[in-house]
């Protein structure tokens, strides 16, 4: 079994349940354009009397459940909207997809227990096919895409011009560094892209909900800046002899944040799908202003980033780590850079699988 990382599980003061707010936020000022676009674009002569929807990097909830209710809600407004009785009304399947390493427990054990649809879990990774042909007619994914498959190899290596030595993203690295991450995340984002394409049915929905940065901007200036203090803290335990320098050098965090005429253009290169919406959406950006703003962003931050670090550094670095880097965001705060790394986006894409063999 492939050993990846997932989001903190369970539902302790540490785990992705407890700390996911911040996405909800996201998924929350989505949610209107998510219905609209649904009811607008969704073909239904070719349904039938069962309605698949998937939801690609589900995490444990709870915020999977909202966005699936939204979808099923949409489409139960599409079927009334053109006069069909109640009758018609097909029944709904979701799938759950996220690794296979996924606390899928508690996910299964959070489902609303009102809920119109019947559930599955399919574990691996969106990267390759989950699904059977033409079987999905609504696939989602929400704050997922951005993370990689794999580190690109060249920003780990001593002897790689894009070798990305005391950092742990790209936020202020080498143009070479900052090349490795970025086709690392088209080639995946490609992939992802390329298995959804035939796994929707014809006339089927693709919508995608990621963070991005504002059009216009250099790499550095996005919210990945905030987890380049990481790194920082990271460095400093380094000098005091708590990690291994060589290991620091030697970590990354697997995520790239896009513009969106970046992933307009590696979905334009998929014959199958055509772009109905892409819009930039505002997210609320941390509040790090006060104390209690910090410990939220950092332990938002844990909640995604601990098993990625746990499993590079050992896992009695992580409270020390986070303790440091609340210091840290304070500090990065203080600074002018901070004010041009300000702006948080979202990025909603919706696509439609067209009738192309
Ligand atoms: C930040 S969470 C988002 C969870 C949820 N969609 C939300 O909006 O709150 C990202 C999720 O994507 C999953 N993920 C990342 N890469 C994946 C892949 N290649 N295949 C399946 N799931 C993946 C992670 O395991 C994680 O659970």
């Amino acid at each position: 079994m492939e050993d990846y990382v997932t989001m903190n599980g369970g539902d302790s003061p540490n785990s992705y349940t407890m700390n996911s707010k911040i996405q909800k936020e996201g998924s929350d000022k989505a949610r209107w354009l998510l219905s609209t676009s649904i009811q607008e674009n969704l073909e239904l002569q070719n349904t039938s009397r069962v309605f698949s929807i998937a939801d690609l990097g589900c995490s444990v909830g709870p915020n999977t459940f909202s966005c699936v209710e939204t979808i099923v809600e949409a489409v139960k407004l599409k079927f009334r909207a053109q006069g069909r009785p109640e009758s018609e009304i097909p029944e709904f399947h979701v799938f759950f997809n996220d690794h296979v390493t996924n606390d899928f427990n508690t996910l299964f054990k959070a489902l609303p227990p009102g809920k119109n649809y019947m559930a599955a879990g399919v574990p691996g990774s969106f990267h390759s096919r989950l699904f059977p042909k033409a079987s999905i007619n609504v696939m989602h994914s929400s704050f997922a895409i951005q993370w990689f498959s794999k580190v690109p190899e060249e920003v780990t290596r001593e002897d790689s011009p894009a070798w990305n030595k005391g950092r742990v993203t790209y936020a202020l690295s080498s143009c070479q560094v900052v090349k490795a991450f970025a086709s690392q995340l088209f080639k995946d984002m490609e992939a992802f892209f390329r298995a959804r394409s035939v796994e929707l049915a014809t006339g089927g929905l693709m919508v995608v909900l990621m963070p991005c940065r504002p059009e216009g901007t250099h790499p550095s200036e996005s919210g990945i800046h905030f987890l380049e203090c990481l790194g920082n803290a990271l460095m400093d335990m380094a000098k005091e002899g708590l990690v291994d320098e060589a290991l620091v050098d030697s970590f990354n965090l697997p995520v790239f944040l896009p513009t969106p005429s970046e992933v307009k253009e590696v979905v334009s290169r998929n014959e199958h799908l055509d772009i109905v919406t892409l819009d930039e959406m505002h997210q609320p950006p941390p509040q790090l202003s006060t104390p209690e703003g910090v410990r939220l962003w950092a332990i938002h931050s844990r909640a995604g980033l601990e098993g990625f670090l746990s499993k590079h550094f050992g896992s009695s670095v992580i409270d020390e780590l986070f303790e440091r880097y609340c210091q840290k965001l304070e500090e990065f705060s203080k600074t002018p850079h901070f004010t041009r790394v300000f702006e948080f986006k979202n990025l909603l894409l919706l696509a439609k699988r067209n009738g192309v063999c």
